[in-house]
């Protein structure tokens, strides 16, 4: 157990001063503090840059989800997770979206919004007419923070003033609509609405708390929808479970926060292997599946005239390409370079694509085999690893213990044991 937790300067040490500090600290064995110093394809410069207090690194699988053609350009998909059975079923759901030519994406474009909170304001609702006679002038200043922005085509484009009712009292919020190119943009965002703050107290008399960019991200959609053939995916009995189960999850949260998390096992993955903000990307898609007021999916399926599958996604996709750990991480930058997108909002459309085929996916399963057959397998594996099987070994165990349905890590020991005795004096 760790004494004290007050780890005195430790932000001042460097990286082999703060693994012997953390080692003392813990009950961590020397092979233990080298795991955890280990920082993959990152390197120990870099890393210790990113991020605070670092020791060292923790590495995701990475796998190549392949088949995918979005908007008639076929894709090698890079997808970071801990999880079985994604990077196969988005594979095998792009295979079946190629019978009737793939993923169809587009986007609203790059446009977030910077939030400034104004307090104590004496009328609220003239404060709102004053904010918005004065927008160009608050789109300069907040355009003066980033030149390089502005000459590339994005920048502040946009005032909107709202008066809201709080727990508080009134308050008014002026939000700045930004266009911000590739970059997926909170430091821009965040940066021009610091600066216009003290323009905003001037102008409303009021008080500036929060300055910042909204994670609900409605601005910047993306859109896929693919054709999923009848019988490519199993039969129309099957495009029919797929159907009932979107409407359960339309009907019923607690079914739709499944339902989109199954969306975001593609989503993250891919904006995890690409160095993106995933918890931005959580944070804006389920706020915007709540926007209506009710919990809804991301995602809707119907069947067509000809009994096909149609589904269409629609959602929040902030990413960037400049900026953040998309540039400076080696491996988000060579995931960039395998998937070959050129910007920002190509990056977006691949995204949802992929969100899209992991929901078909996931539905597929559910409506018609259940997902844990193929979850079982990749798990008993892993249940056998950990219990020490190694080579052919792995597969022998994993076998034995689905045929006995008893995918348990004591099982996988004793397994272990009985098997590698047979094969040392077989
Ligand atoms: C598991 O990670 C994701 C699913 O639960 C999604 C769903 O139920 O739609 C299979």
């Amino acid at each position: 157990m760790t004494e004290s937790s007050e780890l005195q300067g430790f932000y001042k040490l460097s990286l082999e001063e703060r693994l012997r500090v953390l080692k003392k600290a813990t009950t961590l064995t020397d092979e233990e503090v080298r795991i955890v110093a280990n920082t993959g394809g990152l390197p120990v410069e870099v890393a210790d840059h990113m991020i605070e207090n670092v020791v060292g690194g923790y590495t995701y699988p990475l796998g190549m989800a392949t088949n995918f053609k979005i908007n008639g350009r076929d894709y090698i998909v890079p997808m970071a997770l801990e999880e079985p059975s994604v990077v196969a079923a988005a594979s095998n759901a792009a295979k079946i979206a190629r019978v009737k030519g793939g993923f169809m994406a587009t986007n609203t474009g790059p446009m977030m919004i910077g939030q400034i909170q104004v307090v104590n304001v004496p009328k609220p609702e003239n404060a709102r007419t004053k904010l918005l006679a004065r927008k160009a002038d608050l789109l300069k200043k907040a355009n003066d923070q980033d030149p390089m922005l502005v000459s590339l085509g994005g920048g502040a484009k946009d005032l909107n003033v709202k008066v809201l009712s709080s727990l508080r009292g009134p308050m008014v919020i002026a939000e700045l609509i930004v266009n911000t190119g590739d970059a997926m943009g909170a430091n821009a965002v965040n940066t021009m609405a610091e600066a216009v703050a003290p323009m905003v107290e001037e102008i409303t008399g009021g008080r500036v708390f929060l300055r910042i960019i909204s994670n609900l991200a409605d601005r910047r959609l993306v859109s896929a929808s693919a054709v999923f053939d009848k019988e490519a995916l199993g039969g129309e009995d099957v495009v029919d479970g797929i159907v009932y189960a979107y409407a359960f999850a339309d009907a019923d949260p607690y079914r739709c926060a499944t339902h989109n998390k199954g969306i975001m096992n593609g989503v993250v993955a891919v904006g995890m292997a690409c160095g993106q903000d995933i918890r931005a990307l959580e944070a804006g898609a389920h706020s915007y599946a709540a926007k209506s007021g009710r919990y809804k999916p991301l995602t809707t399926w119907e069947k067509n005239r000809d009994g096909d599958l149609v589904g269409r996604l629609e959602m929040p996709m902030a990413v960037g390409l400049v900026g953040g750990a998309a540039k400076t991480h080696p491996t988000a930058r060579a995931n960039i370079k395998i998937l070959g997108v050129k910007t920002a909002v190509e990056l977006a459309e691949v995204m949802g694509a992929v969100g899209l085929a992991q929901n078909f996916a996931a539905l597929r399963a559910l409506a018609s085999e259940g997902i844990q057959r193929g979850h079982m397998k990749l798990h008993s594996r892993n249940v056998a690893i950990s219990a020490g099987a190694t080579g052919e070994l792995v597969d022998l165990v994993a076998r034995r213990m689905i045929e006995e349905r008893k995918i348990r890590f004591d099982r996988a020991k004793e397994l272990v044991a009985e098997l590698s005795k047979g094969k040392k004096t077989g």
